[in-house]
């Protein structure tokens, strides 16, 4: 198997950071070209920092990271430091980074990238709002048929929302990015919170991350442990989500997970329902599918294949 081309796009976040490190730790399966950040769990200085420190704690400070969007298309930012904390990365005591970031704008990168490489050979991996992808499709509409998938995560349907009564975070802090993204025409595959909800970093778990007795797996633990906190709180749940892995695993492992094929479509129009992402789950309406939208993980073959890639940095 070739490694499949990947541009991770994110805002960590401690889940962005652990889907990081599943890439970095798989490079058999993905070939990372570059971390392209956005502004989402906290801002952009900080999403831009976090990417790095991560790449350096893995050990890998030759991945290019690029600064992107600082906002949303047309409105405020939204962020998450109630979830994540005031650094977006709390929990572990990890250095500053010296690898500087790299020249350019990351809209830029992912334009050039898909630009110079054959159509069909990178897929985008966003696990923050889609305001950098979104930037990139309008700025160059050409792209889009380049792209070979679009596998994010995002949304819900069962699970309806977690920032508001029917929008998950990364939608909602910019549907409008979302509809862009949504309406493409690229092949999207949708990791919603029905799915990352049921992969839950339950303490057996996280000890066996903890007990690989590397600074990554203590990082990862002490991580998680933070992270924790918020959802046992909200949710009562045996620990937190590790929602944006779930798209690295996909891509390593794509039989873990289930779904359908089906219209995905986002409301931008409704203050009550802003961001909600209008999942033809049972297909009642003749809307064209546009995404496989998962519904269904193997929890534990999740968290064998996570601890086992973490054990390799
Ligand atoms: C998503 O929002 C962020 O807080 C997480 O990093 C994840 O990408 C979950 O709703
Ligand atoms: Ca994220």
């Amino acid at each position: 198997m070739t490694a499949r081309k990947i541009i991770i796009d994110t805002d960590p976040g401690q889940d962005d950071a652990v889907a990081i490190l599943l890439a970095l730790a798989s490079p058999e399966a993905v070939d990372l070209l570059g971390i392209t950040c956005v502004a989402g769990n906290v801002p952009l200085s900080l999403t831009s920092k976090n990417a790095r420190i991560i790449c350096e704690l893995a050990g890998k400070p030759e991945v290019p990271v690029f600064a992107g969007c600082e906002r949303p298309l047309g409105r405020e930012l939204v962020t998450a430091e109630h979830v994540h904390g005031r650094t977006g990365l709390d929990g572990p005591d990890l250095p500053d980074p010296t690898m500087p970031l790299a020249d350019g704008h990351a809209v830029d990168f992912i334009i050039d990238t898909l630009r110079s490489n054959p159509a069909g050979t990178v897929t985008l991996c966003p696990i923050g709002p889609l305001t950098n992808i979104a930037t990139a499709f309008r700025k160059a509409p050409d792209i889009a048929e380049k792209v070979q998938e679009i596998v994010l995560m995002g949304g819900a349907y069962f699970e309806v929302g977690n920032v508001t009564p029917t929008a998950e975070f990364n939608i909602y802090v910019d549907p409008e990015a979302a509809d862009v993204v949504f309406r493409s025409g690229v092949p999207i595959v949708v990791m919603p919170l029905d799915v990352t909800h049921k992969v839950l970093v339950t303490r057996d778990r996280n000890d066996r991350i903890r007990d690989l007795g590397t600074p990554v797996g203590l990082a990862v633990a002490q991580m998680t442990d933070f992270f924790e906190r918020f959802d046992r709180e909200k949710y009562g749940s045996d620990g937190a989500p590790l929602h944006d892995p779930c798209v690295i695993a996909y891509l390593i492992r794509p039989k873990l997970f289930s779904g359908r094929h089906v219209n995905v479509e986002i409301e931008t129009g409704s203050e009550l329902t802003m961001g909600m992402t209008v999942a033809d789950w049972w297909q009642v309406t003749d809307r064209p599918a546009n995404a496989t939208f998962m519904g269904h993980v193997d929890a534990p073959g999740f968290f064998d294949l996570l601890t086992e890639r973490l054990a390799r940095l």
